[in-house]
């Protein structure tokens, strides 16, 4: 069974079509990468799975259960079961490093405080971060910060973890903890949807990768046939400009 299916999903900003049929499949650990150009909608594309942004039409399930994007309780079951990190990390500034991770499970998830700080403290161990459990966001860099949103995502037990360019408004030094990070978890099985311009990076961790153009997934592959053999026109010259880089 397909751990998340994506299929004929649409979604307009008024007059602009933003998604237009999307499919997808996503099968239990694996990591599958959007690339594409910058307006192509692959941040529309995890918004719409988590709800944030309703959709016109098609369907998102989640092992077999499909979303009801018009109800709430149904909206709730999803952001149980996938989870999304951001570019900005947005963790709360206003509490340490471990209550960033526990607030969620423990006020919302309504879970055992004392359980919650140790899967906590592990999650934090995992990413190198338990040493700063009690600093706050503001005196960490934006690697570790990012690297905490990472936990505080894990912290929920996702099926499906999204992450949407968590590298890209990092200095390059930093980049590669946080790629490490991701590493570790697709060793582990995590189920991931990747949105990165580390073409070298989505290269290698991704099991599929979906190249999007306008609202349309035009070419979809193994990391070798997309880099290696791209098909489409679009997609040669989107890799020959990220090669000019
Ligand atoms: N809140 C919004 N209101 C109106 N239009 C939007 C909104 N969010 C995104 N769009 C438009 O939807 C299209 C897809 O945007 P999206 O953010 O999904 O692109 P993207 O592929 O993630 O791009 P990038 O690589 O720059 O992050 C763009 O044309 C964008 O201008
Ligand atoms: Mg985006």
């Amino acid at each position: 069974m397909s751990q998340l299916e994506i299929v004929g999903l649409k979604c307009s900003y008024g007059e602009h079509r933003v998604l237009d049929g999307i499919n997808l499949t996503v099968n239990p650990g694996e990591i599958v990468s959007l690339i594409g150009g910058s307006g192509s909608g692959k941040s529309t594309l995890l918004r719409v799975i988590m709800g944030l942004t309703k959709p016109e039409g098609g369907a998102v399930r989640v092992k077999n259960d499909e979303v009801d994007y018009d109800s709430a309780q149904s909206v709730r079951e999803i952001r149980e079961k996938v989870a999304i990190v951001f570019q900005q990390y947005n963790l709360f500034q206003n509490m340490s490093v471990l209550q960033n991770v526990m607030v969620t499970p423990v006020k919302v998830q309504k879970r055992d405080p004392s359980s919650v700080r140790e899967e906590a403290l592990a999650l934090l161990e995992k990413v190198g971060m338990r040493h700063k459990s009690e600093a706050f966001p503001a005196n960490l860099s934006g690697g570790q910060q990012q690297r905490v949103a990472i936990s505080r995502a894990l912290a929920l037990k996702p099926q499906i973890l999204l992450l949407d360019e968590v590298t890209s408004a990092l200095d390059p030094e930093l980049v590669g903890e946080v790629l490490n990070t991701v590493r570790q978890l697709s060793r582990e099985g995590m189920t991931m949807i990747l949105v990165s311009h580390e073409m070298n990076f989505v290269r290698e961790v991704s099991h599929k990768v979906a190249m999007m153009d306008q609202g349309k997934i035009i070419e979809f592959g193994t990391p070798d046939q997309i880099f290696g053999a791209p098909q489409q026109k679009r997609t040669l010259d989107f890799m020959k400009k990220i090669a000019w880089h």
